[in-house]
């Protein structure tokens, strides 16, 4: 595929997939068509060298793995990790209220997302609901296509001094989503309940919880004189989780895998990662510790094959702004389409140290593939990644990468075509090496 052609992949994969849940269940789709087996967590597991398998943890979660033709202890694990979250509105429980005949959907921050950047956008919802079905319980994803939701913006006439104050959006008062204009016999959360029913199916009355975020169904697009940009919502950190898994399911990667390879997308991230799901839960441990386990009776082999594993988390950069340009360190500018972006940080909210950045960069010398540096000021809190939570848990060495983006946490970020490509090149050689 041409650099172009993968990231039109990706972009059909984030429209497809409005929420973490979806994420996941894409991801499945995708796998399933190339022999990989589910593995059930409350069943015995038993795995061929050369096996392809995966793991999801309450939907939108998901572990898969390539068994290396030498056990884990003989070759250790080398892990791609990413998260399947980013930041938006999410429903409340009692969602629905009307005040002068119109109908809004309360809704909660889930992490940090650009506020303002939801104004006046084509929002709608997706997400996974449970009820009653025949008195069972059981749940599904749902989504609405069509435009259902939207925040409105005051016009300025009304606030005279948002270009100068920017917009600020009272996170208690100013965020329900405008839903509906009611009649005056109708009810705001039985209307809600109904619409549900004719999205998902689902018999409004037997709905007991849900979850359910706001996404916008503008779908991806290029842009820029010679379309050398991508646009969409989720980039952070849906690229990432798209660029593992294409390094993972190149052919060459696949059928010969010396070292056990691993994909691990946790949700949570944009919340801390502190969660049964989370990269700072169980999940990855318990699912190396079950592969270890399972490829060979010894009980020290399991920290055998932590010792030698390698992570690399990767997550979007943050790209030079030219409009902005005191919001970087000078000397450590990062640009799009220039390559993948190693970041550092002394106090270890990036993961990386000298001996891992030295590996990234031979490898992407061995990709014939450039790379660039990151550190971000010292006058401004740095970020963080799933990186430095995952190495701890597990014990292992890690770096944290990833493409130069513009506008994270934006409901319409912005990333470099060619960067995408550099980044699937680069972890094949990881997985490969
Ligand atoms: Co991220």
């Amino acid at each position: 595929m041409t650099a172009r052609e993968q990231v039109q992949h990706l972009l059909n994969f984030i429209d497809q997939s409005p929420s973490p849940w979806h994420a996941v269940a894409s991801i499945e789709t995708t796998i399933k068509a190339l022999q990989f087996t589910r593995l059930d967590e409350t069943a015995k597991w038993s795995l061929q060298a050369g096996g392809r398998y995966y793991v999801v943890r309450d939907d939108s979660s998901i572990v898969l793995f390539v068994l290396g033709h030498k056990i884990p202890a003989e070759s250790g694990f080398k892990i791609v990790g990413a998260h399947t979250d980013s930041p938006g509105l999410r429903i409340r429980p009692h969602a629905a209220t009307a005040s002068d005949g119109i109908a809004r959907l309360g809704v909660e921050i889930y992490g940090g997302p650009i506020l303002a950047t939801f104004a006046d956008r084509d929002l709608s919802l997706a997400g996974r609901v449970s009820y009653v079905d025949d008195q069972h319980l059981t749940y599904k994803l749902v989504r609405f296509d069509q435009p259902l939701l939207r925040l409105p913006n005051l016009a300025i006439h009304m606030n005279r001094g948002v270009n100068e104050d920017g917009l600020k959006l009272h996170k208690q008062n100013e965020l329900p989503l405008m839903l509906a204009q009611l009649s005056s016999d109708q009810l705001p959360q039985p209307y809600f309940l109904s619409l549900l029913e004719q999205a998902a199916g689902i018999d409004a009355a037997q709905v007991l919880s849900w979850d359910l975020a706001a996404y916008d169904t503008q779908k991806g697009a290029f842009w820029g004189g010679n379309q050398e940009f991508y646009a969409n919502s989720q980039i952070d950190n849906l690229a990432s989780c798209h660029a593992g898994l294409q390094a993972l399911l190149d052919e060459t990667v696949l059928n010969h895998a010396e070292s056990t390879l691993v994909c691990a997308f946790f949700d949570h991230e944009e919340i801390g990662s502190e969660s049964h799901i989370g990269a700072g839960g169980s999940f990855l441990t318990d699912v190396l510790q079950r592969i270890s386990v399972a490829t060979s009776m010894e009980r020290e082999d399991t920290a055998r094959a932590l010792a030698q594993s390698f992570l690399i988390s990767a997550d979007m950069a943050h790209a030079y702004h030219p409009n902005f340009p005191s919001a970087y360190d000078a000397d450590h500018k990062v640009f799009v389409n220039k390559g993948p972006v190693i970041k550092s940080n002394a106090n270890r909210r990036y993961s990386s140290e000298s001996i891992s950045i030295a590996r990234f960069i031979y490898w992407c010398e061995q990709a014939s593939i450039p790379y660039q540096r990151y550190s971000h000021r010292s006058d401004l809190p740095c970020g963080s990644t799933i990186g430095p939570i995952a190495s701890a848990k597990l014990g292992i060495r890690s770096i944290d990468i990833g493409c130069p983006m513009w506008a994270m946490h934006s409901i319409r970020e912005s990333a470099g075509v060619q960067d995408h490509e550099y980044m699937i090149k680069v972890l094949q050689r990881f997985f490969i090496d």
